[in-house]
């Protein structure tokens, strides 16, 4: 018998999923640009134009429509002069934010966009406020979007690119309440007019200016930016990343118990709260929802893994990584009114990661295969959901056992679903409101024998998905068993 009952409306959308919700973040740290995406034209790895075939080919299977660059903190004392012209030329420079390792430049502007182009994804770049000037960001941005006779359109074809790249997302600044700056946010909102003046919008480029966002909970941040200057953005970002213990006493990856497994639930489960909030204050200045709320950084944070350099922020990715994926995609799609990016951090071998590397090896993580079962929902109508998702307790606290999203395209339905109890299976009944069609479904499911499960270079394939037979459809209703801890992708089909 199912005890918890959903109502799945068919014909009730809650607006369009952007597909940019499914997008990713790669920034100078660690082994993410360096190893892990780029190894350069003379790597004996194989490679494109010096990114990594193996990374390439499987990022492309993600779908993955946007891609944030160069940070981060890096952003914020990143000079782009330094990283365009011969590669041999290049300056080098110490990344003091992390590792203290020697960074060559040689992943720069032309190479980025060149990833871009071979993932099919949009580029978002982000400028430096924290330590650049405005005439840098200006520069930056006529060097790669004037089609004009100008210095830095002239400077660009000399370096080999002839026509202006098209460029729509550019983040003014990052976290400079923080390591971008450490300013009070009116200082900011002055700054990011003044910055923002300079990003020229040349030819028909047309750029989708964001500007910088709070950390977490600070709302105050949110509203003196909105009551300042939320008519000269498209865009406000905001930054939470889920973290199991403390920023000061974080917890390892691997080697958890429930609890930790229920409090990092209950953590990702707060971005629905923070989104909430956040667009409420955004509602008092912009009731139209014309400014995008852009979570252009959310993950989990782990403690690195042992004997790696901890200014790498490496981890590996569990059971648990595939249940906070599911968590937050789904809260995307709820807010999907407001939220119109996310930015997983970090694509590869850095924090939630969906791609490790190790030498010539890759694997794929529990979050990779999250990201990949769920990529029909991008672009597709967010539907309304209601009904009782039972309850997962713990120590006298509680949350909803399972989370689930739908969404409706080109005639199909897709419902996606995770029960985030470590311990016991739920059975959903859902029916289908709002349509008359009779359908095949199809499923896919992500399991593994304990919560801790995770891939490794010597064991790449311990949690992968497979064929899901736990559902049933018939006369618009669905029986549903969803075992413990796992994630599920379901796809209808009008016959
Ligand atoms: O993703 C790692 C770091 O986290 C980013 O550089 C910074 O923006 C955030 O604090």
């Amino acid at each position: 018998m199912a005890d918890r009952k959903i109502v799945v409306h068919a014909d009730w959308s809650l607006g369009t999923i952007n597909k940019n919700i499914y997008g990713h973040f790669a920034e100078h740290l660690g082994r993410c640009i360096y190893e892990g995406l780029w190894v350069g034209e003379d790597s004996a790895i194989p490679n494109t134009k010096g990114i990594r075939n193996d990374v390439l080919e499987a990022l492309r299977k993600l779908n993955v429509p946007v891609l944030r660059w160069p940070g981060g903190c890096f952003a914020d004392e990143y000079h782009w002069k330094d990283g365009v012209g011969p590669r041999e030329s290049r300056k080098r420079m110490i990344n003091t934010h992390w590792g203290g390792v020697v960074e060559n430049n040689h992943f720069g502007t032309h190479e980025f966009f060149e990833l871009c182009e071979l993932l099919g994804a949009e580029p978002y770049i982000c400028g430096n406020v924290g330590s650049g000037t405005v005439q840098e960001m200006s520069e930056w941005v006529e060097y790669m979007t004037s089609g004009g006779d100008s210095p830095m359109a002239n400077w660009r074809r000399e370096n080999g690119r002839e026509k202006p790249w098209k460029l729509k997302y550019f983040g003014v600044g990052n976290e400079n309440w923080g390591c971008g700056g450490n300013m009070r946010p009116e200082h900011y909102a002055d700054l990011y007019r003044n910055y923002q003046t300079y990003v020229r919008q040349y030819g028909d480029n047309r750029l989708y200016k964001i500007a910088g966002g709070a950390n977490v909970d600070d709302y105050n941040w949110t509203d003196v930016l909105m009551r300042e200057a939320h008519w000269l953005m498209d865009g406000l970002s905001l930054h939470n990343y889920t973290i199991p213990g403390s920023w000061e006493n974080k917890r390892p990856a691997l080697g958890f118990d429930e609890r930790e497994w229920f409090e990092t639930m209950q953590k990702s489960l707060r971005m629905d709260e923070l989104i909430t909030r956040h667009s409420t204050i955004m509602d008092r200045y912009d009731p139209q929802k014309r400014v995008g709320l852009i979570v252009d950084e959310w993950g989990t944070w782990f403690l690195p893994e042992p004997g790696t350099n901890p200014g790498f922020l490496y981890q590996q990715n569990t059971m648990r990584d595939a249940l906070v994926a599911a968590i937050h995609l789904h809260v995307f799609h709820k807010h999907c009114d407001r939220v119109q990016m996310a930015n997983l951090a970090q694509m590869v071998n850095v924090l939630q990661a969906v791609v490790l590397t190790e030498g010539d090896k890759m694997l794929l993580t529990p979050t990779y295969h999250v990201l990949e079962m769920f990529k029909a929902h991008q672009n597709a109508e967010a539907l309304a959901v209601h009904g009782t998702f039972g309850e997962y307790e713990m120590d006298g606290a509680s949350l909803p056992q399972v989370s689930l999203s739908a969404s409706k395209k080109d005639g199909k339905l897709h419902i996606s679903l995770c029960n985030l109890s470590h311990a016991d299976a739920a059975d959903l009944q859902i029916e289908l409101r709002g349509t008359e069609a009779a359908y095949d479904c199809r499923g896919v499911i992500l399991a593994a024998d304990e919560i801790g499960a995770h891939n490794t270079f010597e064991q790449p394939e311990r949690v992968a998905p497979r064929p899901f037979e736990g559902a049933t459809l018939e006369g618009g209703k669905l029986q549903v068993r969803l075992p413990a801890a796992s994630v599920v992708a379901l796809s209808l089909e009008a016959r």
